[in-house]
């Protein structure tokens, strides 16, 4: 039985090697999400119950290699079976969509006068986006989501040391890894300031600065999502955002808080906007999340500041306005989202995080 695994799958779609990627899950499944190009088939069912006839309506050209999908990489090996006896070079993704949630590609964002180079870094299968920024030969890393090799790796290709790790807030849908990364890399973990995080940290206050080489970070205070959340701007050229503002909406209030903290929340974050909002127009925003799996494009997820008023119509509002329409578009809350905030605040990354972390992305709200 041939099979590839994640990493090996992730690399090519990365390097852009032709490959037909094959979703065999039920159209449920997959409206949750998927791989970025790939055909679906919702031959689930079928192949469960050993169905030869199960992939007869899928063509597929015989010389190009195809990945069959499913969410833990059992269906799926069916499904590459039945694809070879038609002569076709099939394998499964071992580990399935379970094994691509810690998948990731880049994308290089351009900031036209500032001497950083900046790498978003996308976490395709959670949707979470982190951040390396170079200078020189130091760099900096935001709210890091995967596991510290590939944040170590793409800095040593680049002939840089990651001297300092930030995130942007305790987050409540993914482990941050900053701690981890820290500690392989020598950097210094810097966090806002807080007192929930139980582990050895520097204390980030609203204009804290962090050197990078030639350029530097400034600490903006920005509650509102949490109310520890920060965003950072460098160079007064880009801001990382954090789940304050995305590209299209702005963060949720409502995450470990109750009825009437969500709505004080509200009134934070509207406050925190108008402060972005303060920036100059041409500003990159360079956000913590994206609402849909990223392709494999090298086009980075950001706008400038003035595209993102234009077009996210929560920023036209008043703030009465604002925070009544945002305490009626509460999102679903995430799954585990209490326990991961508890892991986050002791900066313990548990082996197998993967399940921990399952479940639709609903930061944002727009
Ligand atoms: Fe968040």
């Amino acid at each position: 039985m041939s099979t590839v695994d994640a990493e090996t799958l992730r690399s090519w779609l990365e390097a852009g090697r032709q490959v037909i990627v094959l979703d065999v899950r039920s159209a449920a499944d997959r409206a949750t999400w998927a791989i970025p190009g790939s055909l679906h088939v919702d031959a689930y069912a079928d192949l469960n119950a050993h169905n030869a006839h199960a992939l007869d309506g899928v063509s597929l050209p015989a010389d190009v290699p195809v990945v069959t999908v499913c969410n833990v990489g059992h269906t799926s090996k069916t499904a590459s079976r039945l694809l070879q006896t038609r002569g076709i070079k099939a394998s499964s993704l071992e580990g399935g969509m379970r094994a691509w949630s810690l998948s990731w590609n880049t994308a290089a964002v351009a900031l036209p006068s500032s001497v950083a180079q900046v790498i978003q870094i996308r976490r395709v299968g959670k949707w979470c986006l982190s951040y390396l920024i170079g200078s020189q030969k130091e760099a900096v890393v935001i709210d890091a989501a995967l596991q510290p090799e590939v944040y170590l790796n793409l800095a040593q290709s680049r002939g840089w040391s990651i001297t300092a790790v930030l995130d942007t807030h305790i987050h409540a849908d993914h482990l941050s890894r900053s701690r981890l990364l820290a500690e392989r890399s020598g950097a210094t973990v810097y966090l806002p300031d807080q007192e929930r995080v139980k582990y050895p940290f520097t204390a980030l206050h609203n204009d804290s600065t962090i050197n990078v080489g030639a350029v530097s970070l400034t600490a903006i205070q920005t509650p509102g999502h949490t109310p520890e959340s920060m965003c950072y701007l460098l160079d007064q050229q880009a801001v990382f955002t954090g789940d304050t503002l995305f590209l299209q909406g702005v963060g949720r209030p409502d995450l470990h808080a109750n009825a009437d903290e969500s709505r004080a929340n509200a009134r934070l974050l509207y406050q925190s906007l108008q402060n972005l909002l303060a920036l100059p127009a041409h500003t990159i925003i360079l956000p913590g999340h994206t609402s849909i799996p990223t392709p494999f494009d090298k086009i980075p997820l950001t706008a400038q500041l003035s595209d993102v008023r234009n077009k996210a119509e929560l920023l036209q509002l008043s703030e009465s306005e604002f925070v009544e329409t945002l305490v009626t578009r509460i999102p679903p809350v995430p799954p585990n989202h209490e326990r991961v905030i508890d892991l986050n605040e002791l900066g313990i990354l548990i082996e197998n995080p993967i399940e921990l972390e399952a479940g639709a992305n609903n930061c944002a709200i727009s």
